[in-house]
């Protein structure tokens, strides 16, 4: 499985993802600004492996200097924080080095980074173990023989490793369900051509590489079993924000009937945002609508629109797969008891003990 980013040798290496398939270069960054600007210009990018990225770049940022420890800490949670403002895994991460700081705080300096670089080792493994945990529960809603629809990139490069979406698919295709993927190449960015048929491609997992058009036409001719996509944020109702695209194939499913389930690790559910509507949804750069490659593809001049993401509403997702289990239907509660850890409905067990 490839390497999506590590920390060695007091830098944090990453694969470049804008350079895939064609070339397979690793980036180090010595500087926490040049992982900000990763995580920007999506050399490194998906929900998970964002997180994992602003938490090593936080590790990194704290061992550059020794001076004035409480105020740069703010600064560089602060660079991180703007570097993309829809998957909530970032500012779960934050949080995270956050806390472990407030802990240390009032250690020495060594101690200080010590502890914020475990806790960002930490957020790197607890991710992968979530992925492959999560993949097990998804793998036991796929059909056997199944030809599974993605969108996007949700697999190792969009995490620390394994994948959310392409994990319930590798955790499938280990167990022996003879599964295939057609892949949307996902418009303006292409990570589902240039990376999950990559990744895919690589494990030998049967793919087959669609235009995001094509979607409704397979679905019409009864080619697709199911839709497995990830998320960016998932709203406490259920709503998802994920890549541009999502909420068209999830009515498109609706429409034939075909399950339509989303995988992410707890970390990507936003407890505190209520709904979709109140999810930021990013704009990104005319140029990748405009342009491929170097090739422009439009006029020049010509008015463009460029959200990277779109809201899925919760009616029409059949479940949510986590690390501690599958959501379903009122998500309020089933979301709320998975992230909390909480045990399903107490009180009706209370009740029934008593009678
Ligand atoms: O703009 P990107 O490439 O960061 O968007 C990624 C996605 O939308 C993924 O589907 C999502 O982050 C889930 S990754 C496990």
């Amino acid at each position: 499985m490839v390497r999506t980013i590590e920390w060695r040798n007091e830098t944090v290496v990453m694969i470049d993802q804008r350079l895939l398939p064609g070339q397979e270069v690793y980036r180090v960054c010595h500087d926490y600004r040049e992982v900000a600007r990763a995580i920007k210009d999506m050399v490194i990018r998906g929900a998970p492996a964002i997180g994992v990225a602003a938490a090593f770049g936080i590790a990194l940022g704290m061992r550059q200097t020794r001076r004035d420890v409480p105020r740069r800490f703010e600064r560089v949670c602060k660079t991180f924080a703007a570097t993309r403002p829809t998957a909530v895994n970032l500012f779960w991460a934050i949080d995270r080095m956050r806390r472990t700081f407030t802990r240390v705080r009032a250690h020495g300096v060594d101690e200080i980074r010590e502890a914020l670089l475990r806790e960002a080792r930490a957020i790197h493994d607890e991710d992968i173990a979530a992925n492959r945990a999560l993949g097990q529960h998804g793998a036991a809603l796929v059909p056997r023989g199944a030809q599974v629809l993605t969108h996007c990139n949700a697999g190792a490069l969009a995490t620390a490793g394994y994948g959310t979406a392409l994990g319930v698919i590798r955790a499938a295709h280990a167990a022996g369900k003879h599964i295939s993927v057609m892949a949307t190449e996902t418009r303006p960015f292409l990570q589902g051509a240039r990376l999950t048929a990559w990744e895919l491609k690589a494990d030998r997992i049967p793919v087959t590489l669609i235009t995001d058009g094509m979607a409704g036409h397979f679905m019409r001719a009864g080619k697709i079993a199911c839709v497995i996509v990830g998320a960016d944020r998932v709203a406490a109702n259920g709503d998802v924000a994920n890549k541009i695209g999502t909420y068209g194939l999830a009515a498109l499913a609706h429409r034939h009937r075909i399950p339509f389930f989303v995988a992410a690790p707890t970390s990507t559910v936003d407890l505190a945002c209520a709904d979709g509507d109140h999810i930021p949804i990013e704009d990104r750069d005319p140029r990748e609508v405009t342009h491929i490659g170097d090739r422009q593809i439009a006029p020049a001049g010509i008015a463009v629109a460029n959200p990277a993401f779109d809201v899925t509403p919760h009616q029409l997702i059949s479940a949510i797969v986590t690390e501690r289990g599958v959501a379903s239907a009122p998500y309020k509660g089933s979301l709320r008891r998975l992230v909390r850890g909480q045990r399903r409905e107490p009180r009706r067990r209370e009740a029934s003990r008593r009678t």
